[in-house]
């Protein structure tokens, strides 16, 4: 695998210097997705489901073929079950809404892990605020993964809802979402998987893991920013109740009253995204042409050589399991005594770009004892060298605060 050559894919890492570490937040683009989009407005541009002339058919068939390809892509039973949407935290709130608010009732429980994002946290805590249901957590041991008693402990036969983060976007940690649907399934609660970080590195099969909802974000994988989407089992989201109304998702409006339409387009109302639909279509293709096994070979190889080399640095702190098939493309870390925002903009002069802060996981931090971390994280145009300009990147940095600390 050329990695120099799977760089030149992406217009953006041929035109600025940089080492890219910021995938857990977005990933770039290659030029297909690109040339998709404006493939897109300057031959199909028209709005689906709504004209009876040829260019808004074509364009309803380019927006209902993508949804085809999507279920193809993570396995659902049928298309109607991949319901598009703005983004991954945008489809945990409709689930919130349309089954928690509805299905859930005072002494019943809510389980979520500590290590989910805000988007799959807040509106868990909405959601028991309102129907007096209980929000418990399951707590990481020292090794930041979720242990199989956890996991026993805290589901109980009062569990209605598990919320679960297939990968963390802090941690890196890998969490046995088959195990833990199973086990919550044994105990009648329906499990929802945010995949939002494991979709871009991993091949998810929705019917392998029996999950009732799995929500990702398109701009995580290749797609553009503002596409998003929910996958649901058909029984549960026929019995849910829209989220948003407006054109598009009702059958018949009268004074008072409507009747709304089928899935999907009963959660589709308004104008949709359709060029993230058509982007999102194009990266699918780009990611099933490299090939998951071909994208797991090469981030395994780039991020064990980054735990490697960063490892060596002692005045690193990394938050990672030391179980290496349970972690996954992100690193998170601190030089002790320096804020990682310091860190960060020093990282930034050396070209090297990597978030920091609390990374929408507010207790998580709590719970680690620390307010926010650096973290880079990888996907498959990351090479050595990137990792080598990261190295060099933190010595000049410790280099700078070490008089201070
Ligand atoms: N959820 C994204 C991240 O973790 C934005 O960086």
């Amino acid at each position: 695998m050329n990695l120099n050559k799977i760089k030149k894919d992406f217009p953006i890492l041929q035109n600025r210097d940089i080492a890219y570490l910021d995938n857990g937040a977005t990933t770039q683009r290659p030029e297909s997705v690109i040339d998709a989009i404006v493939n897109f407005y300057k031959n199909y541009n028209a709005n689906p489901h709504r004209g009876a002339y040829s260019l808004s058919i074509e364009a309803t068939e380019i927006y209902e073929n993508t949804r085809n390809k999507i279920a193809k892509f993570i396995n659902a039973k049928k298309s109607e079950e991949i319901i598009f949407s703005k983004n991954a935290s945008e489809s945990l709130n409709l689930i919130a809404y349309s089954y928690g608010m509805e299905n859930l009732k005072e002494n019943d429980e809510i389980v979520i892990s500590i290590m989910e994002h805000h988007s799959n946290l807040v509106p868990w805590q909405k959601v028991s605020q309102k129907t007096g249901a209980k929000l418990n957590y399951m707590y990481i041991n020292e090794k930041f993964e979720l242990s199989d008693e956890e996991v026993k402990n805290k589901i109980t036969d009062k569990t209605k809802i598990v919320g679960i983060t297939h990968i963390s976007n802090v941690l890196g940690t890998i969490n046995n979402v088959k195990k833990i649907i199973e086990y919550a399934h044994k105990k009648g609660a329906i499990v929802v998987v945010d995949a939002a970080q494991s979709i871009p590195h991993m091949k998810i099969d929705v019917q392998e893991l029996d999950a009732d909802f799995l929500v990702f974000s398109g701009h995580k994988m290749l797609a553009p920013l503002g596409i998003g989407v929910l996958y649901g089992k058909n029984e549960l989201l026929n019995k849910m109740s829209p989220f948003i109304m407006g054109g598009d998702m009702i059958e018949y409006v009268y004074e008072q009253t409507t009747t709304f339409a089928s899935l999907p387009n009963k959660f589709e109302a308004g104008t949709q995204n359709v060029e993230g639909v058509v982007g999102l279509g194009a990266a699918i293709d780009y990611i099933e042409n490299l090939g998951y096994d071909n994208i797991q070979k090469i981030e395994h190889e780039t991020v064990s050589y980054a735990i490697q080399e960063l490892s060596k640095l002692n005045y690193l702190e990394l938050y990672l399991t030391p179980n290496r098939e349970n972690h996954a493309s992100v690193i998170s870390f601190n030089i002790d005594k320096v804020h990682p925002h310091d860190v960060a903009s020093i990282l930034d002069s050396e070209g090297v770009c990597v978030r920091s802060g609390n990374h929408c996981a507010q207790p998580l931090m709590r719970y680690l004892g620390i307010d926010s971390t650096c973290r880079a994280s990888f996907y498959f145009y990351n090479t050595k060298e990137d990792v080598d300009r990261l190295v060099r990147a933190l010595n000049r940095a410790y280099k700078m605060f070490e008089k201070y600390i």
